[in-house]
């Protein structure tokens, strides 16, 4: 959570870290600020509650600030309300020592108290301004410079941390540092940058390195050093990003969330076609032989949010196809269960940012359990991709909207395969239906492609829900499972309250909630289960219920029940929820922005969730 950049080099810094906060706000945005060396020694501090317009506007986009060298952030608040006060960069009182950080030091209070006693006041209720005055403190106890003052902070603090800070006395220089929370350094033409994630500096440059856990960088114009904990210096690979610079734009669309909806098929088909050529599947680059999927018996699904709906979904396609035991479990839970895990157990862990704090420490207490791991992962060298044992990428390239559309559907795509391929490799499937199902795989962009023609009947639709207060969302099997998906879209991006049921448990008690006009979206895409749902439909139809449906082309009988019915392309049953949840993100999105809503930045919310 929260967004930090640094610059240094020979042009002018402000700009540079207002766009690259600009690219980060959707890791927070409740105030934001930047901090410039304007000589040798002083440095202009800059801080504005609300989103990042207001300081790109008090600047005049960075170019009333002169000086080549800065750091910024934008925030999603944890320790103190969201205020100029509370924003970063924080400094120690004589400004010696300026700094910016994302994450959370537990024992902030702890430390406090000792500065406190050796004369430190604090201004705000932040964590960080307790880490800025904590290295103040040791680089003028122990005279040791900035990498000795930051490493002996380090030793003190718990918690996650990743820091960019500035010392009075080194003028152009930027120091780093991180524990469990993302930061990547990158270079070009004699100029540095500092981000915590990629998108902010793709426009300047594709070279970086990534700074790992514990360790400290010393950043100068186009050079970087890199120390251990014990201050010793570490050497570091360059490695390239492959992701390009437009794919972090709008390219047109008025919302990120739109662009990626529509940018869905085309990276769920390079998602296959990464492990899928010949008409087989190839698991050499998540490295995972066919002798270690016979080994395992059970499988544990864990992550946090959609990625956690696509675990539910996955459930029931490995469980269709092998005879593998699944459980899919809520990694904020997960990781403080006794739980047991078998040896020949496989944990697989679901993740977008990689950086999920819940998610990150789900996947170490299975490793602790010394059980193999494999992660679901877009952003490649994230915390939780180089910690897995396994890595299946999926390519959906930089989300930016809050709400995930394309993530989301190219992890359901990795869970399809790895269904295929785990019955492939355990004699469980035969050939003819492993051929089928694999050819069905391929129709999905296609099909999705069509589904967004259909997005202005949606429209219209969404427009008459602007004012709705509750919205149920039901369905069975899979079809549960996407309406998971559809109810947190619609409930995280247009605030209406929203709750997804198996359909078989509203007479359990939500059906005492439905009333003339409650709006009720039914899922009906599995067969079996079709006239089943639509007795649901019926029941909460005759208590005044409003009902849309969405379901496969051909099931035209639905408006009988419905008002409303989207369809979604044929295809077989187990895939059906790459579609059909399609209609129920446009839905969301057009609510939304029927409502005036910020769609790509909803309240309270950030992208990538690095604290508990
Ligand atoms: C946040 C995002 C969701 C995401 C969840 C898990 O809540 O807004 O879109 O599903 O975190 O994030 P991850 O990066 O682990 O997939």
């Amino acid at each position: 959570m929260c967004g930090i950049v640094g610059f240094t080099g020979k042009r002018q810094a402000a700009p540079v870290l207002l766009d690259g906060l600009s690219k980060l706000e959707y890791r927070g945005y409740d105030s934001a600020g930047i901090a410039v060396r304007l000589g040798d020694k002083d440095t202009e501090i800059i801080k504005e509650k609300g989103k990042l317009k207001k300081l790109a506007d008090k600047t005049d986009n960075g170019n009333a600030v002169k000086g080549c060298c800065g750091i910024g952030h934008t925030r999603w608040a944890t320790h103190g309300e969201p205020s100029a006060l509370n924003a970063h960069p924080h400094a120690s009182d004589d400004e010696n020592v300026i700094a910016v950080h994302n994450g959370i030091i537990e024992n902030y209070q702890e430390l406090k108290g000792k500065l406190v006693k050796s004369g430190y006041e604090f201004k705000s209720q932040t964590d960080t301004e307790v880490a800025v005055k904590l290295v103040d403190y040791y680089y003028k106890k122990y005279n040791g410079g900035p990498v000795d003052a930051i490493a002996r902070a380090m030793y003190r603090i718990r918690g996650s941390y990743a820091l960019c800070v500035m010392f009075k006395d080194y003028a152009g220089e930027i120091y780093t540092a991180r524990k469990d929370s993302p930061m990547i350094i990158g270079i070009a033409d004699g100029e540095t940058y500092v981000a915590s994630d990629v998108p902010a500096i793709l426009k300047y440059t594709r070279n970086v390195y990534y700074i790992g856990n514990m360790e400290i960088a010393r950043l100068e114009k186009g050079k970087v050093t890199f120390y251990n904990i014990d201050r010793e210096e570490i050497i570091k690979e360059l490695t390239e990003i492959k992701w390009d610079a437009e794919s972090a734009e709008k390219g047109g669309y008025e919302h990120f969330m739109m662009k990626e909806i529509h940018e869905q098929s085309k990276v769920i088909k390079g998602t296959i076609n990464s492990v899928v050529t010949n008409g087989k599947v190839h698991f050499d680059s998540v490295n995972l032989t066919d002798e270690e999927m016979q080994q395992i018996q059970q499988i544990y699904i864990v992550a946090c949010g959609s990625a956690y709906h696509v675990g539910v979904a996955a459930q029931y396609v490995i469980e269709e196809l092998t005879s593998l035991q699944v459980r899919v479990e809520l990694a904020s839970e997960f990781r403080y269960r006794k739980m047991k895990l078998s040896k020949n157990s496989l944990v697989i862990v679901i993740s977008q940012s990689g950086e999920t704090a819940d998610t990150l420490a789900a996947l170490r207490e299975a490793k602790e359990q010394g059980v193999k791991t494999l992660a679901i992962v877009n952003v490649v060298g994230s915390s939780i991709a180089r910690e897995a044992d396994n890595v299946f990428y999926t390519l959906a390239g930089p989300e930016i909207s809050v709400a995930t559309t394309k993530a989301y559907s190219t992890q359901l795509i990795a869970g399809y395969l790895l269904a295929l391929q785990f019955a492939k490799a355990r004699n469980e499937i035969e050939e003819k239906r492993y051929k089928t199902l694999l050819a069905e795989i391929n129709t999905i962009p296609e099909k999705v492609e069509k589904i967004l023609q259909d997005k202005e009947r949606i429209q219209w639709f969404a427009n008459k829900l602007i004012n709705i207060k509750d919205a149920f969302f039901i369905g069975r099997g899979i079809d549960y499972a996407i309406g998971m998906e559809g109810s947190l879209k619609l409930k995280e991006i247009s605030y209406i309250h929203s709750e997804a049921y198996a359909a078989g448990e509203l007479k359990h008690g939500p059906i005492s909630l439905i009333e003339d006009g409650t709006i009720v979206i039914s899922v009906v895409t599995q067969e079996n289960l079709t006239e089943k749902t639509i007795s649901n439909m019926v029941e909460v139809k005759s208590r005044g219920a409003h009902l849309m449906a969405v379901t496969t082309a051909g099931n035209y009988f639905i408006e009988d029940t419905a008002e409303f019915v989207s369809y979604v392309p044929k295809i077989d049953q187990l895939f059906a929820g790459s579609l059909s949840v399609v209609p129920l993100q446009l839905l969301g999105y057009y609510v939304s922005i029927g409502k005036g809503f910020d769609v790509d930045k909803p309240r309270n919310l950030a992208k990538s969730v690095t604290v508990e």
